[in-house]
């Protein structure tokens, strides 16, 4: 079975390590839209252009399941794209939801990109079920895993910098709602000490199981919009090996 994945830039590849880790013999295609990255400060409408035209492009490279690995498309352009597109489509936001109800205790705490916490996508879900819910946007994150600052003193201080209020409000769990964000789990599940976070990319990979075929010859394509600086780096830190990357080749408007 052939399974795309997409995202914005780099983040989204800690989905794609999730659905490796439980899928061994799928096929996996990949598209990271470094050249029109970040998504999380853009508009509604322009986050739900960019996200059709990855999808088309990854249905044109055949896959039969798409999984937007990129919570600002999965907030704006879900509907969309199961709409327009003849396969299934899975976004982050449900499944990291429904993780989050298993295991607060009452006061949950997500972060995202600005777009993501604007969408007010998880904060609507997760106040429905009956939960106190706190958002703040982190627009410094994805800049620092894009850079490859995912430790350290600075990525510490900026932690610091988003979450301080968060840990005021004595949330008892945290939604990472960026799949930029696993990235630095190492340093905000030091400074969030004894609070459950929630990584969607693993929820997410879980919660497609029923609907995939692990079947097919365990390649992985990853392809690119722009060879950004540092990006065969990026994938190394991130998926653990090397990975080639591939320049996409398709209709990605401006
Ligand atoms: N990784 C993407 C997300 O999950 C967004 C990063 C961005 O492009 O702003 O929201």
């Amino acid at each position: 079975m052939r399974v795309g994945v997409f995202d914005s830039g780099v983040g989204g590849l800690t989905v794609l390590k999730a659905l490796r880790e439980r899928f061994r013999r799928i096929d996996l295609v990949y598209l990271g839209d470094t050249a029109r990255v970040p998504y999380g400060i853009r508009s509604a409408e322009t986050v739900v252009r960019y996200a059709l035209e990855c999808a088309e492009f990854l249905k044109e490279k055949g896959v039969e399941l798409l999984v937007v690995a990129c919570n600002t498309a999965s907030a704006y352009a879900l509907e969309t794209l199961r709409r327009e597109l003849p396969f299934p489509v899975f976004g982050v936001i449900e499944p990291g939801v429904k993780r989050a109800l298993e295991l607060s205790r009452g006061k949950v705490g997500v972060i995202g990109t600005p777009a993501t916490v604007r969408s007010g996508a998880y904060q609507e879900a997760l106040s429905a079920a009956g939960l106190e819910v706190y958002a703040k946007a982190c627009p410094l994150f994805v800049p620092l895993v894009e850079e490859g600052l995912t430790e350290g003193e600075i990525a510490r201080k900026v932690v610091e910098h988003y979450l301080k209020e968060l840990k005021e409000k004595r949330v008892d769990t945290l939604i990472l709602g960026c799949t930029h964000y696993p990235l630095l789990k190492g340093v905000i599940s030091d400074y969030m000490e004894g609070v459950s976070v929630v990584d969607s990319s693993e929820a997410v990979s879980e919660s497609v199981r029923p609907f995939v075929k692990d079947e097919g010859n365990g390649e992985t394509e990853l392809y690119f919009t722009d060879f950004s600086q540092n990006l065969e780096q990026a994938v190394e830190l991130i998926l653990g090996r090397p990975v080639e990357p591939r320049l996409a080749k398709g209709v990605f408007s401006a």
